[in-house]
């Protein structure tokens, strides 16, 4: 059967925008990653897989397209070096780490996003062939339903043991309550030492207008916004911000002026027990 997006809600359609972002910079000459599949999603979506000429972004679009690249380089760094045992993926959407990574022997990795993504996601991966580079198991289902932990845990995940958690591109669409409470949830699963990944929140009052992205920042709530962090420190978790700049600085992308200067990605260690 061929996969079609068409059953996927417009969050989850951020995630076809993503891989379309991830497919540009894999075709790139000096590529920060390589993601073999990001072209395969865009075209089963329909999408275009390389920049037509002349194409003159926004301020905020070209902030966002850059913000994607850089992240993916960065998390996929963090996560590597992180070593751990079991890795979890909120929100997956159309990551292909499990397959592009150098994963240690033994990684088991948990994929969790809603129902129609995983379904496409899962239908264009069979159809390229591709093989996990871990054990990987994908978890369909809503992470604002409490019973994603219990889940999770059904799924193999053990508590007791290091885990390191990647939240790419999520929080934003939660509200500060939603996100709250996701984070209590992932606290309460993860065993000292463990780690957490994710972007600060948005203020989204300060998102400047921008009509061709307005269907995308309407579904902008913020979560925890830009103090995120402080969240973190309060709730188990020890946090250093990595800020877009010095990302982009380290990985010889400096940002244009102007460009994603309030944006920033968190490490979390989790310091108590559950
Ligand atoms: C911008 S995409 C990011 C996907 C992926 N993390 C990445 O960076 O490639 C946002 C993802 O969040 C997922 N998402 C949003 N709300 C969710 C929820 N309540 N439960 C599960 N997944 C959710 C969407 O389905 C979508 O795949």
């Amino acid at each position: 059967m061929t996969p079609t997006p068409d059953a996927m809600s417009p969050v989850s359609r951020t995630a076809l925008s993503v891989a379309r972002v991830r497919a540009y910079e894999s075709g790139r000459p000096d590529p920060l990653f390589v993601d073999p599949y990001a072209a395969e999603f865009a075209v089963a979506a329909g999408m275009p897989t390389e920049v037509p000429e002349n194409t003159r972004l926004s301020g905020l679009a070209a902030g966002l397209v850059l913000h994607i690249r850089l992240r993916t380089r960065f998390y996929d760094d963090r996560l590597t070096a992180a070593g751990a045992e079991q890795v979890v993926l909120l929100a997956a959407g159309l990551d292909t780490r499990a397959y592009r990574l150098d994963w240690p022997a033994g990684t088991r990795l948990w994929e969790l996003d809603l129902p129609p993504v995983l379904a496409f996601k899962e239908q264009v991966l069979d159809s390229a062939g591709a093989m996990p580079r871990c054990e990987r198991d994908v978890l369909a289902g809503d992470l604002l339903d409490p019973g994603w932990p219990r889940r999770l845990v059904a799924a193999g995940f053990d508590p007791q043991r290091p885990t390191v958690w990647l939240a790419e591109g999520l929080v934003v669409y939660l509200s500060a309550e939603q996100a709250a409470g996701l984070l209590t949830a992932v606290g309460s699963l993860s065993a000292p030492g463990s780690r957490l990944l994710m972007e600060r929140g948005r203020d989204v009052s300060l998102t400047p207008q921008d009509p061709a992205l307005a269907h995308v920042i309407a579904l902008w709530q913020g979560g925890l916004g830009p103090d995120t962090d402080k969240w973190l420190d309060a709730h188990g978790w020890q946090t250093r911000t990595t800020s877009l700049a010095e990302a982009a600085d380290t990985l010889g992308r400096p940002l244009p002026d102007g460009v994603g200067r309030t944006s920033g990605f968190i490490e979390a260690v989790r310091t108590t027990a559950r």
